[in-house]
């Protein structure tokens, strides 16, 4: 009897040490450097804090804006000034599994812009941050999102912020250096990133690899050539009387969609051109017409970016007195499936000055024309119905508005309309300022 009593008491005692090790571990801290688990990811840390800027004072958007007032009003209707108050982004932040730490890092990537510093993570683990208050915060900076310092303001050994310039040969009344490569790739660190947080939370930005792939047909191109495009003007304000020079655009215009409908006014003037033209229309013989579509513009993939963008190109058959006969749709874009495991399951998009073909019999009945019409898509209604359930989670001032996603937030754009005539062979065009006239008043998906 006695050994079997022996045997519990050992039993017991080796139940008792392990899950004390395992209360040891789980509750006992066990902080790992952020470093130490995503070694050489740029997005794992905010850009450091930054120190008040000499001759500007704190390095908010907001005051940089004084001097530079025509590139502060540029970037005020960017979608990288909205990147926090995104209505989508809102609300999938406020999802109880999101890691908003590293949405955060993107989205808004300065330390002054964050209640709260990320000093380690428990046991590795990134869904468990360790946390404490910044006591450099600025709030009006948080609402920056991607702020001007995001690129052009750094410390240097001294603890003192500058401002990285491409061009030498100015006089500001602060600090530069000037690192024109380092401010033109930045881009990369933001747009060019994939990785598999678990098997269901995937980052998948592919444009600068995109970009690099179609070097033959860019070689003297990067991002800034196209989404900053070049303006003779001064950098300042009149009254500070500085020479005019080759400045930048700073409305980083992209997909043409964007984050309420009072910006679809800047988008032209910002240098919007669709990645996507008509090449040509024919009519191949008596029963079929071969509708032709290029990437003429776009240094990527049409579309690129977030994976849910796609292309919607649709042909209405219409008869001698304007009315639908029939219709067809195609789509062009990435395809994934998100569960059980993130998976890209097809990718027919365009690749750069890719010509897609859409041959198509021409319908029964007295068909006069066909109209193409293209829409690019950057959210589908489905997808928006889920995204508003989120409402309730995310901060106050966004929850009634995210409840009305549509009513509040662009979810597509019509990009390119054209009209051919099957007998005269004309082809009309819609032009791009009547297109953006539609959009502006068009809803949803
Ligand atoms: C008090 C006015 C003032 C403020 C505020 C100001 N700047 Fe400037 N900045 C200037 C002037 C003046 C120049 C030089 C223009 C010239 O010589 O043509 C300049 C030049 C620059 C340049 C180009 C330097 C080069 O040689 O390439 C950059 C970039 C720049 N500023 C960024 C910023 C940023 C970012 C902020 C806010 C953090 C800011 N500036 C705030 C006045 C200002
Ligand atoms: C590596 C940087 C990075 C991280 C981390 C990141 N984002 Fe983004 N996010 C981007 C970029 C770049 C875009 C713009 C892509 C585009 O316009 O197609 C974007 C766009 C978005 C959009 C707008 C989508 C659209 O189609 O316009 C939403 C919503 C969003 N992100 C949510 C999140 C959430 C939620 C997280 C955290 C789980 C997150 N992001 C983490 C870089 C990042
Ligand atoms: C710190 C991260 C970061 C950096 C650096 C960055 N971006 Fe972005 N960018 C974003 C995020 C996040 C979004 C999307 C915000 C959203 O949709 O809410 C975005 C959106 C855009 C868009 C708008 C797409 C659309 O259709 O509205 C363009 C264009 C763009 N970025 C170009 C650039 C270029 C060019 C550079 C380099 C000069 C750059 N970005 C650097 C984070 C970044
Ligand atoms: C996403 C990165 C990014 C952001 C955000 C950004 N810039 Fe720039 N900025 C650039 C790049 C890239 C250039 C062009 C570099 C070159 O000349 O090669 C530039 C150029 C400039 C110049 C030099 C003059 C010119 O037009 O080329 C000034 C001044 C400037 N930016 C001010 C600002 C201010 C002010 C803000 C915020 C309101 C801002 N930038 C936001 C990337 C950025
Ligand atoms: C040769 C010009 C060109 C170059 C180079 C270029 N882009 Fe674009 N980009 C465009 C055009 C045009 C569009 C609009 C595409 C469309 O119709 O949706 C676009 C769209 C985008 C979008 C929105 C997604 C979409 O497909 O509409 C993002 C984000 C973007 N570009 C980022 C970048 C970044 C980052 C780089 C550098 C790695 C870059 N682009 C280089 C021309 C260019």
């Amino acid at each position: 009897m006695k050994h079997i009593k022996t045997l519990s008491i050992i039993s017991t005692a080796v139940l008792l040490i392990a899950s004390v090790s395992f209360l040891v571990w789980k509750f006992v801290p066990n902080p790992v450097p952020v470093e130490e688990v995503f070694p050489g990811r740029i997005w794992a840390k905010p850009v450091t804090q930054l120190p008040d800027l000499q001759g500007v004072g704190a390095p908010r958007a907001e005051n940089c804006g004084k001097c530079h007032a025509e590139i502060y009003q540029e970037w005020k209707t960017s979608t990288h000034s909205h990147a926090l108050s995104d209505l989508q982004f809102q609300a999938e932040l406020s999802k109880p599994s999101s890691p908003q730490w590293i949405c955060l890092n993107c989205h808004i990537p300065v330390q002054n812009q964050r209640e709260k510093i990320v000093v380690a993570l428990n046991h590795g683990k990134y869904e468990e941050p360790v946390e404490v208050p910044n006591p450099g915060f600025d709030p009006k900076m948080k609402e920056e999102a991607v702020t001007c310092a995001t690129c052009h303001v750094r410390v240097d050994e001294q603890g003192k912020s500058y401002v990285i310039g491409a061009n030498g040969n100015t006089s500001p009344p602060h600090p530069v250096k000037i690192n024109a490569s380092l401010l033109r790739n930045r881009c990369y660190d933001c747009h060019n990133e994939t990785y598999e947080l678990n098997s269901s939370l995937v980052c998948s930005f592919q444009t600068g690899t995109e970009l690099k792939e179609a070097a033959s047909h860019f070689a003297d191109k990067d991002c800034v050539s196209c989404h900053l495009p070049t303006v003779k003007r001064s950098f300042v304000i009149a009254e500070l009387g500085k020479s005019k020079k080759d400045s930048h655009k700073h409305s980083f215009i992209g997909g043409g969609v964007p984050k309420k409908f009072e910006l679809y006014q800047h988008q032209i003037p910002g240098g919007y051109s669709p990645g996507i033209v008509l090449e040509s229309w024919e009519k191949k013989d008596s029963d079929s017409i071969l509708v032709k579509v290029k990437n003429q513009n776009a240094g990527h993939y049409l579309p690129s970016g977030d994976p849910e963008r796609h292309l919607k190109l649709e042909l209405i058959w219409l008869d001698d007195s304007r009315k639908a006969i029939s219709k067809d749709e195609i789509r062009i874009g990435q395809e994934w499936e998100w569960s059980p495991k993130a998976r890209k399951t097809s990718d027919n998009r365009l690749r750069p000055k890719e010509i897609r073909e859409w041959r198509k019999e021409i319908p029964e009945g007295k068909v006069k024309s066909a109209i193409l019409r293209v829409y690019h898509i950057r959210l589908k209604n489905v997808v928006s119905d889920y995204v508003e359930k989120y409402a309730t989670g995310a901060p106050e001032q966004y929850q009634v508005k995210i409840k009305e996603l549509k009513k509040h937030y662009p979810h597509s754009s019509l990009v390119l309309e054209s009209e051919f005539d099957l007998n005269t062979k004309k082809v009309k065009n819609t032009s791009l300022k009547d297109l953006f006239e539609i959009n502006e008043k068009r809803r949803g998906e």
